[in-house]
């Protein structure tokens, strides 16, 4: 197996978020109880991981299921890329627009992820949080994808060892974990099984760095170091609050002032989506019914039922315009 050349990787992702299936003929991903509006701008939060890669100069295939998708990915990068450079190259517009341009240029678009697997280093998926979706796709792409490819799982909340066993490339799969917005967050949680390879890890490393970010790594256990840590946080806020015992308002403004943390756990909460969150808690309440950390809020299960599911869709805890 090659080791990962950061300066000239093709990359393959797989940015979708609802629940879709594989067709079988052609090994693109089809929706089938998709939501436009979530749809377009879920996946609009999940590309900017291609264009980080395409931006330090990989060279990067955006796979998603469908041209319109594509579509709407492809403008949300370019916006995100606007506000990167509008600060990066704030008086040099003309390399700016280069940059741009540039990366841009390391950027194609396909949905037939079977078309282009057999010429990529690395594949990052990113679709739908769900064990059986997730295990399908790599299932397929095993079978069309180098010997030396490395299949690498986004996944928020599973257990990388459940996908990996998907495969028969368990030496040659791990976990890269970016954060929102991925442009602007620093870190990417690189994990890796008990079968993960030495070397596989090492290549996850290296293309973390390559793309700017600072790997932090763990083993493969739920949540990993952040979410581990931030959804508790984030659930004990809602019961706070569900109790009574403060405004959301209140608790927000106690986090940010007092804590110093950018945004309160209900703006939080909101921009990461509120069914993220749910999809979350409700996997480990599953694992350890009795931690009182993981118990599911009848709060957050009340607005997701309703489809308020944050900034996505105009309400969560807070309206938006
Ligand atoms: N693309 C490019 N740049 C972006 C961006 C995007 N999508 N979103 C924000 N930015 C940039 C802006 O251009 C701006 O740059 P500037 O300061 O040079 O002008 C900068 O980020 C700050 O943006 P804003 O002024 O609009 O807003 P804020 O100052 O409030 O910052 C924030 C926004 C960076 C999102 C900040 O509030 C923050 O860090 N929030 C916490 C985010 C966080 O905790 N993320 C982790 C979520 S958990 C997760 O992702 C794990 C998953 O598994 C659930």
């Amino acid at each position: 197996m090659p080791p990962v050349r950061p300066a000239s990787i093709p990359v393959l992702v797989s940015p979708a978020l609802f629940p879709y299936k594989i067709q079988e003929s052609q090994l693109s991903l089809v929706p089938f109880k998709a939501t436009v509006c979530s749809l377009a701008i879920a996946a609009e939060f999940r590309c900017l991981q291609a264009q980080v890669a395409a931006a330090s100069g990989h060279t990067v295939v955006l796979v998603d299921q469908s041209d319109e998708i594509l579509k709407k990915s492809t403008k949300g990068i370019e916006e995100s890329l606007k506000r990167v450079t509008k600060k990066k190259f704030a008086d040099k517009p003309e390399a700016g627009a280069e940059f741009i341009e540039k990366t841009l240029k390391n950027l194609t678009t396909n949905t037939d992820a079977a078309a282009v697997v057999h010429s990529t280093d690395l594949v990052i998926e990113a679709i739908v949080e769900n064990l059986e979706v997730k295990n399908e796709l790599f299932k397929r792409l095993d079978k069309f994808a180098p010997d030396h490819t490395i299949f690498a799982s986004n996944t928020s909340s599973l257990q990388i060892t459940n996908l990996a066993n998907s495969t028969t490339r368990q030496d040659r799969f791990g976990g890269l974990h970016f954060f929102n917005p991925v442009p602007m967050m620093k870190l990417v949680e690189v994990i890796r099984t008990p079968m993960t390879s030495q070397k596989t890890f090492e290549s996850l490393m290296d293309f973390s760095k390559a793309v700017g970010k600072s790997p932090v790594s763990c083993k493969d256990t739920p949540g990993f170091i952040v979410n581990r840590l931030l959804v508790p946080y984030m659930m004990e806020a809602v019961r706070l609050f569900e109790r009574g015992d403060a405004s959301k308002e209140d608790i927000d403004v106690a986090m940010k002032l007092g804590a110093g943390y950018p945004m309160g756990p209900f703006e939080l909460l909101d921009y990461v989506g509120l069914d993220t969150s749910k999809y979350i808690i409700d996997g480990w309440h599953s694992l350890e019914p009795n931690n009182p950390l993981f118990a599911p809020s009848p709060l957050l299960n009340k607005l997701v039922a309703e489809k308020k599911l944050g900034k996505k869709t105009g309400e969560g805890f807070y309206k938006y315009k």
